[in-house]
């Protein structure tokens, strides 16, 4: 059976939807997706609603695409939830997402794992809450041998501080004598990083018409192709991801080559 023919089996299709599947080639999909998930206040601003209403409509968006990435061959997918600079919005939404990332996981917990989800946090999760913390390291714990999908969340996430992490180690090790200088190389940071155990980013997908970075996995992203849609992180479904995917294998990529 191909894997076309496979993933066929576990995902039930709409007419649109498997216009954009069937030119997928199956063989080449990305094996790790980074996704900026934006637009949750905007989406919810042009319905009349509070900013919250967007972002507890995003998770379900996440639940559809993490249960889609466990029946078609990706392998890691990422999800920027929180990022350091996120700290700098209203007291009210910092506290209402802190609660809903504690709600949701709880929800989701015992089907995410019983999928074959790992769970998995990138970030600084030292500065959230104890409760928080305990419970992301308990399902990280529990969901660690499930091999259908890893699900990563960035969580107090920033790029330049997972370098700067790095790189204070590294200078540490140096110091104390347990490292040779001449062994600081692009692959031990690389190995360092909250993502060394896993390929870099293919595709790196951001919703909501923001063509930016905004300190997201820059190390990672060095050469992944970059997809920006103007679709809101509340309505993204199984059809963007693949029309992402298309696009991806649309694109010829060089890495510096000809
Ligand atoms: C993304 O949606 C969710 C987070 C950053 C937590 P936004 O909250 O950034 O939504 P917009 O960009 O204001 O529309
Ligand atoms: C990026 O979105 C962070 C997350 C999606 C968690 P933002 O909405 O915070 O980014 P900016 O402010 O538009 O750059
Ligand atoms: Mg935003």
């Amino acid at each position: 059976m191909s894997i076309e023919e496979q993933i066929r089996l576990d995902v039930e299709l709409n007419e649109a939807e498997d216009k954009v599947f069937s030119q997928i080639d199956w063989e080449n999909c990305p094996k790790h997706l980074a996704i900026i998930m934006d637009g949750n206040g905007r989406w919810a601003k042009a319905q009349g609603k509070p900013r919250t209403f967007g972002h507890k409509k995003g998770v379900d968006s996440i639940h559809a695409i993490v249960e889609l990435c466990g029946k078609i061959p990706v392998d890691y997918v990422t999800f920027y939830a929180f990022s350091t600079e996120n700290w700098k919005r209203t007291e009210s939404e910092v506290s209402m997402l802190m609660g809903l990332f504690s709600s949701s996981l709880n929800k989701y917990i015992d089907e995410l794992s019983a999928q074959g989800v790992r769970i998995n946090v990138i970030g600084d999760l030292t500065k959230m809450s104890a409760k928080i913390q305990q419970e992301f390291a308990q399902a990280s714990e529990r969901t660690k041998d499930n091999k259908k999908i890893c699900m990563n969340l960035a969580l107090n996430y920033s790029g330049r501080a997972d370098i700067a992490r790095v790189t204070k180690e590294i200078a540490t090790e140096v110091q104390s004598g347990t490292l040779d200088v001449n062994s600081v190389t692009e692959e031990l940071i690389t190995e360092k990083l909250y993502t060394g155990f896993m390929p870099e980013p293919e595709l790196m997908i951001r919703t909501s018409g923001e063509n930016r970075l905004s300190n997201f996995m820059l190390w990672e992203n060095a050469y992944s192709e970059f997809y920006f849609t103007d679709v809101h992180w509340p309505d993204f479904r199984e059809i963007h991801l693949f029309e992402s995917i298309l696009e991806f294998q649309n694109r010829h990529r060089k890495f510096g080559g000809l």
